[in-house]
């Protein structure tokens, strides 16, 4: 099993991944941190704690992290994509409430790794922010990360929150620059291209929803999201979950690797994830960069689907 860690700002399809890391026979969920980001600190804190104690995981320490980006003020949030209470309007079908907060993120993530005898899978699937601190602060830790599996950027195909950018990125670019590229930890970016490509239809919600309890809850999320994605409603996409498929099915997706720059200016192009196909540069540090390109898509929606529904 891998040993994992999530940190998150539930957030519709951060539900979805948390269900994921939770349910999936590959997954050993050591622990889950709020950040700041569909929504505020307090509502992604709660929300994670509603999701934990619906899957019966009490036993995850969850962690309390950043309200805010490094640098400058959040400007915007998604709660015109996920509902004002982060889960699309029905965050009470969502419960009961998990375990209380076990203390700050940076407390908790540096506990599983100064613990764990094997490299930590982190998933990151909202801003950047944790991740950043985590590195700045705990250098001596950034060797017991294995991999870090972030959803976040668009490379090709531009921004959901503004024409470059996408969300996490756009959140805080500043914490961003600093994990893709001026860090140098193992990295898989779950991008925009390849997200908006898996998107899940009708009959796969259905299916979902006739699982059980989680299944319905987690299907009627999705009314807001999918409108608030300018996507066809029966094509909705859920970005985190499939990052989080990656981090515990390794080589799902298929990547390629590539030097990135993140545009911290605040210009029109902010958040902009700029991806170096020339080639590798001598001594530059490369992301795996997840593509649909030689991803067996359907094959990524009837595994969600098989660990979603807990038919595995
Ligand atoms: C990302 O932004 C958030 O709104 C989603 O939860 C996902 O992590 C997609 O751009
Ligand atoms: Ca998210």
């Amino acid at each position: 099993m891998i040993p994992l860690v999530v940190d998150t700002d539930p957030g519709v399809d951060d539900a979805y991944a948390i269900a994921l890391a939770a349910r999936a026979p590959e997954a050993d969920l050591r622990a889950v941190t709020a950040v700041f980001g569909n929504v505020d600190l307090p509502t992604t804190t709660t929300n994670a704690r509603r999701l934990l104690g619906m899957l019966g995981r009490g036993d995850v320490p969850l962690g309390v992290g950043a309200d805010r980006p490094l640098v400058h003020p959040v400007t915007q949030r998604a709660a015109d994509v996920h509902g004002d209470d982060g889960l699309g309007g029905v965050a009470e079908r969502f419960g009961p409430l998990g375990p209380e907060p076990a203390g700050r993120a940076l407390d908790v993530v540096a506990g599983v790794l100064e613990t764990s005898s094997e490299p930590v899978v982190l998933a990151a699937i909202g801003p950047l922010t944790d991740v950043a601190l985590l590195l700045a602060t705990r250098p001596d830790l950034t060797g017991r990360i294995g991999r870090l599996v972030v959803m976040g950027g668009s490379v090709g195909i531009g921004g959901n929150v503004s024409a470059a950018a996408e969300f996490n990125v756009w959140s805080d670019p500043e914490a961003a620059r600093r994990v893709l590229v001026e860090e140098r930890v193992p990295t898989t970016l779950v991008p925009l291209d390849l997200t908006h490509v898996v998107t899940v239809d009708r009959s796969w919600l259905e299916a979902l929803a006739a699982s059980g309890p989680l299944g319905e809850a987690l299907a009627a999320t999705r009314h807001v999201y999918g409108h608030g994605e300018a996507l066809r409603v029966d094509r909705v996409p859920i970005h985190d979950a499939v990052a989080l498929l990656e981090a515990v099915v390794p080589g799902t997706l298929a990547t390629v690797p590539l030097e990135l720059e993140v545009d911290t200016s605040l210009g029109p192009s902010r958040g902009l994830v700029l991806a170096d196909r020339r080639g590798r540069a001598p001594g530059g540090h490369t992301v795996d960069v997840a593509v649909p390109d030689g991803t067996d898509v359907d094959g990524v929606r009837a595994a969600l689907l098989r660990r979603l529904s807990g038919d595995m």
